[in-house]
């Protein structure tokens, strides 16, 4: 099966520490390997989602009746885990200006209550109305009463009300955890109604129906998403003890030596790599995406990583305050902002390199470039980007700043939905090295009840 490739550079770690680490995580292994038959029972229940057929059913289902009254606008309304992991996807594989294109039904996420982005959304939904066009809301809330989420949601239900008093139900579709108050709510309003697992948390919950519907609606072949997911738990779940016995070793640059990508297990990997840099004081994590429609995916990674690992207290209950920074940088427009920053400022950062491997032909540069810079003409653009790329990485290994770098072969759902999988496997093995609950987040939990509570003091 075809899979993501990686390019570890290991200069700065120190063998025995990384194998001792990697031993460490097979306890968590066999965990995860045990709970596995539990599917939906059990604290990994994400692991379940991408060999979830009945979900899958269940979406395309709901998705094929809804697109059958073709709606001309899809309104996406979700915060957080309920709305990064979609859009993640959506820019990375349809691209930003997917609504500039001659598509059906165009798609807008809300997720904050910002009073000028709602209210242009609102505008373009009632233009629609008035045409007597369709339109279709998905709401997403795990919880079904988070502030922003609800807010929007009734301005939105509150403008369909207008324009369909009868049939306003048939233009909704309730994503929420089953017998949540939205749960209740909607079920006495005949909404579609699609259930969330209740163990599966909002950061993890794009392979769910989270992620599955809105995508589905736009397009995006939802199986074959599953399909490279499936393959990363396994790949995932592999024993890599002996990484580096694996090695091959490049004579001329040792640093740059790598093991094949199917013999790894590029989530263990990535979550001693992350946690021997933090013992070495280096606690920033950059994904340094070389396209930027990976804008999204790099948001939702950094919800992930910020909100699974940083932690005030570990499983004993010991203050530790740990956590990893998460920053998104943009390849090649950041290196003219940040790169003199990352190359010569303080070494405080480990970076994902993350790019589209086969350069693509769509558009080259003509000719008369050369007369400017000389190489250019009859290039394609995707060339220069790889170049600059690799440019980069070598400037990195000068500047000894630590990377590693994955490789995606074709812009596809497949390679999406392996690199999204590694990386939640990737934080539940960190979280297990941290010996913290990566599942939780109390500390939103507080800012959630410290809002109703002015809210309600008003
Ligand atoms: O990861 C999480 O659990 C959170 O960030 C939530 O996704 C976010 O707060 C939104 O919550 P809900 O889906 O309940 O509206």
């Amino acid at each position: 099966m075809k899979q993501l490739s990686f390019n570890y550079q290991l200069s700065g770690i120190d063998r025995e520490q990384f194998e001792t680490l990697l031993h460490r995580l097979m306890p968590e292994i066999e965990r995860i390997e045990h709970d596995r038959g539990f599917e939906y029972e059990s604290d990994y229940a994400f692991i379940h989602l991408p060999f979830d057929e009945q979900t899958v059913y269940e979406v395309l289902h709901c998705a094929n009746e809804k697109l059958d009254c073709n709606p001309t606008v899809l309104v996406v309304i979700g915060i957080g885990g309920s709305h990064l992991g979609a859009q993640a996807i959506h820019d990375a594989l349809n691209g930003t200006l997917y609504n500039e294109k001659d598509v059906s039904p165009r798609i807008y996420f809300v997720d904050t209550v910002d009073t000028d982005y709602v209210h242009e959304v609102y505008q373009i939904v009632e233009r629609e109305l008035r045409q007597k066009k369709n339109i279709l809301l998905n709401v997403i809330t795990k919880s079904g009463t988070t502030t922003e989420t609800i807010a929007n949601f009734f301005i939105f239900l509150d403008l369909l009300k207008e324009y369909f008093p009868e049939q306003y139900h048939e233009h909704v579709v309730v994503t929420t955890d089953y017998n949540s108050p939205l749960w209740r709510f909607a079920d006495e309003e005949q909404f579609t109604m699609l259930a969330i697992p209740t163990n599966v948390g909002g950061r993890f919950s794009v392979l769910s129906a989270v992620g599955l519907f809105p995508l589905a609606i736009v397009g995006i072949d939802i199986q074959s998403l599953l399909d490279g997911a499936r393959i990363a738990v396994h790949q995932s779940l592999m024993d890599s003890t002996s990484y580096f016995d694996k090695l091959k070793i490049n004579p001329a640059h040792p640093e740059r030596s790598g093991a094949e990508s199917k013999d790894i297990n590029p989530a263990m990997m990535q979550a001693v790599l992350l946690y021997v840099y933090y013992q070495q004081g280096i606690r920033v994590h950059d994904l340094f995406l070389f396209d930027p429609a990976f804008e999204s995916y790099g948001k939702w990674y950094r919800q992930l990583l910020g909100e699974s690992i940083g932690k005030e207290y570990d499983a004993d209950g010991n203050r530790v305050n740990i956590g990893i920074t998460p920053t998104v940088s943009l390849g090649s427009s950041d290196l003219h902002s940040v790169g003199q920053l990352y190359l010569a400022g303080p070494n405080d950062r480990v970076t994902t390199f993350v790019s589209v491997e086969i350069p693509q032909e769509k558009i080259r540069i003509p000719q008369e470039a050369d007369c400017l810079v000389g190489n250019l003409g009859e290039e394609s653009l995707q060339n220069v980007m790889n170049a600059i790329k690799a440019g980069t990485e070598r400037a990195y290994e000068i500047k000894e700043r630590p990377f590693w770098s994955v490789m995606i072969a074709e812009k596809t759902p497949y390679y999406f939905g392996q690199l999204m999988q590694i990386q939640m496997m990737a934080i539940v093995y960190l979280g297990n090295l941290f010996h913290i609950n990566p599942f939780d987040q109390p500390a939103v939990e507080l800012y959630k009840q410290e809002t109703r509570k002015r809210l309600n003091d008003e």
